[in-house]
């Protein structure tokens, strides 16, 4: 991939002030520096080579100017080291933001091929270097720029044939280091790959860690771990066998630079076309040459890693999500709440296993309907469709007659509670929990909201009431206590279109039963999809749709259906035959 020049320097943007004040300091600072060595040149060559009777006058002259100008340039090196580390942080700062709020975007599909732990690598360790290359990157330009530049003119006034020894080794070290970087690029794509399996494997086993040591499997994991964790040191070793061989290179080329000049200096010396005082100055500057190229030594390293970063910063920031809001939406204020699927046709992104094929079902608006049928027949994906968690392939799906793709995406997500099957509660309060359907929720609201999901008494037998924690994924809870929970945000929420996947499974028969009548009575006014399992629940369902293998077989009400004998009867009787 090829660096997204563009991309990176457009974080600037917001910073040019602080950037341009930063820049001064490096100006400053270098400018500062430059000028040591021509004091120590004046004093060696002017003040101690003539009459010495008013030579310690002048030594204390120069002293003191050189104490003022230390001073001032420890001051500008100071704020140039202090801005420059904060505009490069809070660079990264955006970057990581920009990143976080993107990857929040994207679609159900991206998430069902993308790792989790790949995506906290980008987000957490990919950017770590970035800060110091904002910052060092554009500032070391400068600084050793204007050192180098600034050295070269003050030795080719002193001795041009001396200097252009030294400058004659320069190309060379420039391509050499060239090659070593293109290199280095290379292994610090792959590390930040390995890394991010290190993090996969890590998230992939914590998360499980309950069924590894159900399963006694700790063995296994520590094993796939130790396997990534030996890819990752392989990567290094690769990065380390480049990264040294540049940085042994480049002194070498140091080293003859400087034998170089001792060797021609001395010579000169010896044909009386250089004096001592000018081959020390020479010596003094050749750090001023030398140096930038150490910097940027160490530096390279740390701009491979941040570019590689950047890289995948990049490729990332340029996914676009496949569901998106269309440019022009039907502007509505809310919805009645009829669904349609018209000829809906299905398959899975990443999948060649089509769901549905012309699929066809309308609800009315205020609707109580009740979707059932064996595990796999596409419950579950006809209630994701309605949100658009996906886009259907064939077909359309219309709230209200109008293409779920023609309406604003967030306004359908707001018309639609879903309690999907597996509920996900965040780390925090039971409180913080509830009102994260409505996040300005009273706490009136709240507990009128865990009243209506039969989740208030249990609540208020935990220690600290709705102030609980419920741990990771709501860990601290039983699975019946989460689903109410999950029952209550929605019912916070308050939307016309409602859609309950399995949301009574995993109750006990008493609180599923008050639960069953409390998402009755929500469903007054509302559109309401149940999907269940324990077929008690839905008795009452205005119709019952019998789904199998991703086409409806029956409809009807439950006595109907009863009547019928046909696939219902079956499942009805598989239940409580039990
Ligand atoms: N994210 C996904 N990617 C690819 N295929 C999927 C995905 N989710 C579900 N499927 C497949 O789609 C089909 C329908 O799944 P769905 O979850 O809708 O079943 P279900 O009727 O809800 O079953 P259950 O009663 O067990 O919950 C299954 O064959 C399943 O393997
Ligand atoms: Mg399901």
């Amino acid at each position: 991939m090829h660096f997204p020049i563009k991309h990176f320097v457009s974080y600037y943007r917001p910073y040019l002030k602080q950037l341009s004040f930063v820049l001064m300091y490096a100006f400053m600072s270098t400018a500062l520096a430059l000028i040591f060595p021509l004091l120590v040149r004046h004093v060696t060559g002017d003040v101690l080579s003539g009459d010495l009777t008013d030579a310690q006058d002048q030594v204390l002259q120069v002293g003191l100017l050189m104490i003022g100008l230390a001073v001032l340039q420890q001051i500008f090196s100071f704020l140039l080291d202090y801005k420059g580390h904060m505009l490069g942080a809070r660079m990264e700062r955006d970057l990581r933001n920009d990143l976080f709020e993107h990857v929040q975007r994207l679609s159900f599909s991206y998430f069902d091929k993308v790792k989790t732990g790949e995506l906290m690598s980008r987000i957490g360790n990919d950017l770590y270097s970035i800060s110091e290359v904002y910052h060092h990157g554009i500032e070391d330009l400068i600084l050793f720029g204007l050192r180098f530049i600034g050295a070269v003119t003050v030795l080719l006034v002193i001795n041009a044939r001396l200097t252009l020894v030294i400058v004659a080794f320069l190309p060379f070290m420039a391509v050499f280091t060239y090659f070593c970087n293109k290199q280095m690029n290379k292994t610090f794509m792959d590390n930040k790959k390995k890394m991010a399996e290190i993090h996969t494997q890590v998230e992939d086993s914590l998360s499980g860690v309950r069924e590894v040591q159900s399963f006694n499997n700790e063995a296994l994991e520590v094993n796939k771990f130790r396997r990534q964790n030996e890819h990752f040191l392989n990567s290094r070793k690769e990065t380390y066998k480049v990264e040294t061989a540049l940085y042994n290179g480049v002194e070498g080329f140091i080293r003859f630079i400087t034998i170089a000049v001792v060797l021609y200096g001395a010579t000169l010396i010896i044909g009386e076309t250089l004096n001592l005082a000018d081959l020390l100055a020479f010596m003094l500057y050749i750090d001023f040459l030398v140096a930038p190229i150490r910097r940027m030594l160490v530096f390279s390293a740390m701009m491979q890693d941040a570019f590689t970063g950047f890289q995948r910063f990049s490729e990332l920031m340029h996914t676009q999500s496949d569901i998106k809001s269309p440019n022009k939406h039907v502007e509505l204020k809310a919805l009645e709440g009829s669904i349609s699927f018209k000829q809906v046709g299905f398959t899975y992104p990443h999948s060649d296993q089509s769901v549905f094929k012309e699929l066809t079902l309308d609800i009315r608006p205020g609707e109580y309907v009740a979707l059932v049928g064996a595990s796999g027949a596409g419950k579950s994906t006809i209630s994701k469709l309605i949100p658009r968690f996906y886009d259907v392939t064939q077909g359309s799906v219309t709230l209200d007659e109008h293409d779920v793709r023609h309406l604003s995406l967030p306004f359908v997500r707001e018309q639609i509670g879903i309690v999907q099957q597996d509920v996900y509660l965040f780390s925090g309060s039971i409180k913080d929990n509830i009102r994260y359907g409505k996040p300005e929720a009273t706490e009136e609201e709240v507990i009128e909201a865990a009243r209506k999901a039969n989740a208030h008494n249990f609540i208020l037998a935990l220690p600290s009431g709705y102030d609980s924690e419920v741990g990771q994924r709501g860990v601290r809870l039983s699975g019946g206590q989460k689903q109410r929970i999950s029952i209550a945000r929605v019912f916070l929420k308050n939307p016309p279109i409602l859609i309950l996947d399995e949301a009574t499974s995993s109750l006990d028969n008493e609180s599923e039963y008050i639960v069953k009548e409390s998402m009755e009575t929500l469903a007054k006014g509302r559109t309401t999809l149940v999907i269940a399992h324990r077929l008690s629940t839905i008795k009452n369902a205005q119709r019952i749709i019998v789904l199998e293998n991703g086409r409806i077989v029956e409809e009807g009400t439950h006595e109907s259906l009863i009547e019928n004998a046909g696939p219902y009867y079956s499942l009805y009787n598989q239940q409580f035959k039990l």
